[in-house]
């Protein structure tokens, strides 16, 4: 019943992780593949969606009739992601962006001299891109994930609160072959005022449930 309905209409999602870095061979990242984030894309675009991807690095190639924007750090991500805000109906942050980056990168690569100190490294809060375009002037649906390795529910019931958001993807990442870097994941899905679990499936079926759930709330207004 989805394949027509997103006609017209227009998603933005980010994906895989951003890299912050430290000098000018390396950099703070984490273990997102972006597997989930493209899987997201090609069930919106295979629901008949545009779909802009803003993605991170990654090892995938983009799906079928997506357009792809890639970026490397937090800032870049956001940039990427305002300038298509305008056209944006759902947007759905799945990216694993990293909370902090270097506060002075380092021209040249730190050396490793005799006898000094370990380098301090001194950080500074990222943006945070999902809050910045829920609270936008003209917000798009907005969709956020959630990683948590405890108290999944608390915790994506205060993301969800905290940056108002019309949905919230909760995943728990503390269990192995979910989640991060793998082709499976479970979830429950949250909004203000309900939850569908998840179980355990493949993150095109997820991504095909997500894209779903999304529909159900934005063209309905029913419960997921
Ligand atoms: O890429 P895969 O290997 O397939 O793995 C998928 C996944 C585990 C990365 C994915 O399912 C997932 O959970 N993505 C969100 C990861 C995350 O950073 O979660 P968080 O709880 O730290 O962030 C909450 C939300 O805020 C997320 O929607 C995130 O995109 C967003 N955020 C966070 C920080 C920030 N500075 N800007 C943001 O937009």
């Amino acid at each position: 019943k989805t394949p027509q309905t997103w006609q017209g209409k227009t998603f933005v999602i980010t994906a895989g992780p951003t890299r912050e870095a430290i000098d000018p061979v390396r950099y703070i990242s984490n273990h997102s593949s972006g597997k989930m984030g493209y899987a997201l894309a090609e069930a919106a675009a295979h629901a008949g969606a545009n779909v802009i991807l803003v993605s991170g690095p990654t090892q995938l190639a983009t799906p079928a009739g997506v357009q792809r924007i890639d970026v490397e750090t937090a800032e870049q991500m956001l940039n990427a992601v305002q300038q298509q805000l305008q056209q944006c109906d759902v947007f759905i942050g799945c990216a694993a962006v990293s909370d902090y980056r270097i506060a002075e990168i380092a021209s040249q690569k730190i050396k490793k001299e005799q006898n000094d100190e370990p380098p301090q490294l001194k950080l500074v809060q990222n943006p945070d891109i999902l809050q910045q375009v829920a609270s936008s002037e003209k917000p798009p649906f907005t969709v956020g994930f959630a990683a948590e390795t405890e108290n999944l529910k608390a915790n994506a019931l205060r993301k969800l609160e905290r940056k108002q958001l019309k949905m919230i993807v909760a995943n728990d990442v503390s269990q192995t072959g979910l989640g991060f870097n793998s082709d499976s994941n479970n979830a429950i899905i949250f909004s203000q005022d309900s939850e569908q679990s998840l179980p355990t499936m493949s993150k095109h079926d997820m991504a095909v449930a997500i894209i779903d759930a999304i529909a159900k709330r934005y063209f309905d207004n029913t419960t997921p």
